[in-house]
């Protein structure tokens, strides 16, 4: 049984239906640590309140690497075997990319590589684009820029607000997250250059 170590910052709903699906039997791994770099982040006070061992890693004026050392170290301690970000508000140094080598995931609320990076869902609804979505990517040393393990598209509608869009992308992301960690987990994916591949 592999360990997922799961790292958040703020609601944590793609944590709780991760936790969910591993509750389920639907995802065949045990959630080993919960952490957050935000020390009131509902979604750590959910993870307690189930049970998880948690940890709030504050950021204390450290670099970028000093905390992702901190971070890495608590993950290790837990056997760790594949980190998913869900909601966490940092961006990973080149150190912790290197400590978890091709079993980092992460949920972003678009079709990358089209909007990358922040309010994802509001730069869709300026583009005026008409199918948005989200996109679950193994986590590389750039933002939001690793393969591309799933998609689900959502239509963007005429009437739609950040609110709605976002609403409507976040079921799909529920949905995908879980899909793509038991993918990997079960190694039914090949992973060539960018590509990630169905075996
Ligand atoms: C989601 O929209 C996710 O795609 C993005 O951050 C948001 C986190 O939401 N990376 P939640 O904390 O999982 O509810």
């Amino acid at each position: 049984m592999k360990n997922l170590g799961i790292l958040l910052s703020g609601r944590g709903s793609n944590f709780e239906a991760i936790a969910r699906n591993v509750a389920a039997g639907k995802i065949p791994a045990k959630i080993a640590l919960v952490v957050s770099n935000r020390e009131n982040a509902p979604g750590l006070a959910r993870a307690r309140a189930m049970g998880l061992n948690t940890r709030f890693i504050p950021l204390q004026g450290k670099d970028r690497e000093a905390y992702d050392r901190d971070v890495v170290a608590a993950l290790k301690e837990h056997q760790v075997d594949w980190v998913c970000l869900a909601g966490f508000m940092r961006v990973l140094s080149p150190y912790f990319v290197r400590a978890f080598p091709g079993r980092i995931l992460n949920i972003h609320p678009a079709l990358l590589p089209a909007f990358p990076g922040l309010d994802a869902q509001k730069q869709a609804l300026e583009a005026g684009v008409k199918f948005s979505g989200c996109t679950v990517h193994l986590v590389d040393e750039g933002v939001d820029t690793g393969p591309i393990v799933c998609q689900a598209v959502v239509p963007v509608l005429d009437n739609d607000t950040v609110e709605t869009l976002s609403a409507r992308i976040l079921e799909e992301e529920h949905r995908i997250y879980s899909e793509a960690i038991c993918l990997l987990l079960e190694n039914k994916v090949r992973v060539e250059n960018r590509r990630v591949a169905l075996l």
